[in-house]
């Protein structure tokens, strides 16, 4: 069985996809035994509680310094001895030290189709402004591993989504949510079965799925 840390910073939309995927048998082979925050605000913590799920909040105010935070943030994740972390609108900067402990081991979900709207100063809303501002006919969705540079880790999985031009930012966001919440859960469940494999190139290769 998978343990998985999901890390949450805000409504946790994601996480609940998560959580349901678990619940109604999407995701096997896999259990959600922590969430944490740095946020302790973020409703996410609330739909932790709710599912009986432990939250634990490590917020860079409580520390003085940012590497004191880092320390404290990865003995929290340690200490819940995950096999898989699961960034889901987590907006802090991963330390190069949790990369390091637990590389490939740590998936982020991003709105936009990577290299498109991505890097630093790039999420939630804004991605979905930048990609309007811009014009472009099709956005959508990348799940991707995390490394120590922002939003270019290897890429797992993309959806895709084509742009009507009455959307405005509300609805843009409304639909790549709709996405997310499917293609998150699928790249967990890809990861529980063991079919993700990142290559010497950086790329990742998934294996087909099993005949039945
Ligand atoms: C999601 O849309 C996710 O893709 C985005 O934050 C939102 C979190 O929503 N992440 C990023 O922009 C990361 N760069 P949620 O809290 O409802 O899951």
């Amino acid at each position: 069985m998978l343990r998985v840390v999901v890390m949450v910073s805000g409504g946790g939309t994601n996480l609940q996809a998560i959580l349901d995927a678990v619940d109604n048998g999407k995701i096997t082979n896999a259990e959600v035994v922590a969430v944490i925050s740095n946020n302790e605000g973020a409703y996410a913590i609330e739909r932790a509680k709710n599912h009986g799920v432990p939250a634990f909040v490590v917020t860079p105010k409580a520390y003085e310094t940012r590497d004191a935070f880092n320390e404290a943030l990865l003995e929290t994740i340690k200490a819940c001895k995950p096999d898989l972390i699961v960034l889901a609108g987590f907006l802090v900067k991963i330390p190069a030290a949790m990369i390091e402990a637990y590389r490939n081991k740590i998936i982020n979900i991003h709105p936009s189709l990577i290299p498109s709207f991505c890097g630093v100063g790039y999420y939630g809303l804004k991605v979905h402004e930048a990609a309007l501002a811009r014009g472009v006919k099709v956005t959508g969705v990348t799940v991707h591993f995390a490394n120590e540079v922002y939003d270019c880790g290897p890429i797992i999985a993309q959806r895709a989504l084509p742009i009507e031009e009455e959307w405005d930012v509300d609805t843009l966001e409304s639909h790549i949510h709709d996405i997310e919440h499917v293609l998150y859960p699928e790249a967990v469940q890809m990861l529980a079965d063991g079919r993700v494999h990142v290559l010497a190139d950086g790329k990742v290769a998934i294996d087909p799925v099993p005949a039945a």
